[in-house]
């Protein structure tokens, strides 16, 4: 592929492009408050398709998608911060985040409707998908979730249904095995979800770009935490509950790194991320793709 950085540019200005056709001055002024991080589910798409006009719009497409679910998700979680700048629900509001979710989320739609059937269904699919796991997300913050296979089906739709979409449909556009790159995008957004619960403890809030340390407080029990829980004695297990949902102060937060270290779990975290990956890479071994390699180690190895 081209440089990622020159075809990323690109993609911006497609989104632009969509929210400018929306004719409102509103949605464009919110939509420009809004960056775009990384674009992993483009990279990974175009890393399938290679880059063509079609190719581009889908991303502008996806991304749009993944910004919609961003934005209500920082009104759900109640956040602050995104990208290392204030959230849009922080700068303009919850109304104005939720509703410029629905516009850039009815757009992508839109726009979708033009493509082949198997594309716009793969990709509607796995918005419903995402939705459902972003429920889950918030049922299973009513209380501490001790269930591993509870927990990782919830990553596998909230995170993990999009950035299998984007692998599908690259492979869709270009006529390739679908069902090999859906397989290599499920399981990389898997281990894509435990890495960024275990950056969450172990990468300070400059680093993240968002507030460090703040799962357990805003109800998230993460593997590592599962795993602290079914490890740890039966003090600190309590204590562990009574931090959950809770705000942490410093001592607290210091506490609950040093008893992840001592019980192996932010260790047996990457472990258990390491294996989605190694799954991912098995998924499409007879393709001979090398950037398919190189995303899943990149992934893997990133700080942030
Ligand atoms: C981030 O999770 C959130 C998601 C991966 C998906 C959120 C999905 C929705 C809100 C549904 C959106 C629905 C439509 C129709 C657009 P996180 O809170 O664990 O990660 P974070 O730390 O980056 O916030
Ligand atoms: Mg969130």
């Amino acid at each position: 592929m081209q440089d990622f950085d020159k075809v990323r540019e690109r993609i911006v200005v497609i989104m632009q492009g969509f929210v400018a056709d929306c004719g409102n001055e509103i949605v464009t002024e919110l939509f420009a408050k809004t960056n775009q991080g990384k674009m992993l589910r483009s990279k990974l798409l175009l890393a399938v398709s290679g880059v063509s006009e079609e190719a581009l719009k889908l991303c502008a497409i996806i991304e749009l998608i993944q910004s919609a679910s961003l934005l209500h998700d920082d009104v759900i979680d109640n956040a602050s911060t995104r990208r290392k700048s204030p959230s849009l629900n922080a700068i303009f509001g919850n109304k104005n985040a939720i509703m410029l979710g629905d516009v850039l989320y009815a757009k992508a739609f839109f726009e979708l409707s033009t493509y082949e059937q198997s594309i716009a269904k793969s990709v509607s699919d796995s918005v419903c998908r995402l939705a459902v796991g972003e429920i889950e997300d918030v049922f299973m913050a009513q209380s501490f979730n001790t269930n591993k296979t509870r927990y990782l089906q919830m990553c596998e739709l909230k995170t993990a249904a999009l950035i299998a979409a984007s692998a599908e449909c690259g492979a869709l556009l270009s006529g390739l095995d679908s069902q090999k790159y859906r397989s290599y995008g499920n399981n990389l957004g898997i281990a894509f979800q435990i890495i960024d619960d275990v950056l969450d403890i172990t990468q300070s809030t400059e680093v993240l770009g968002k507030p460090a340390m703040s799962d357990l407080s805003e109800g998230k029990s993460t593997l590592p935490y599962i795993y602290l829980y079914e490890r740890a004695t039966r003090e600190v297990r309590q204590e562990l509950l009574t931090l959950f949902g809770t705000p942490l102060c410093e001592s607290k937060a210091q506490w609950l790194k040093e008893q992840l270290n001592a019980h192996h779990c932010v260790q047996d975290s990457i472990a258990k991320a390491c294996e989605y990956a190694l799954s991912a890479l098995d998924s499409i071994q007879d393709e001979g793709n090398t950037q398919l390699n190189e995303i899943v180690q990149n992934m893997i190895e990133r700080e942030f």
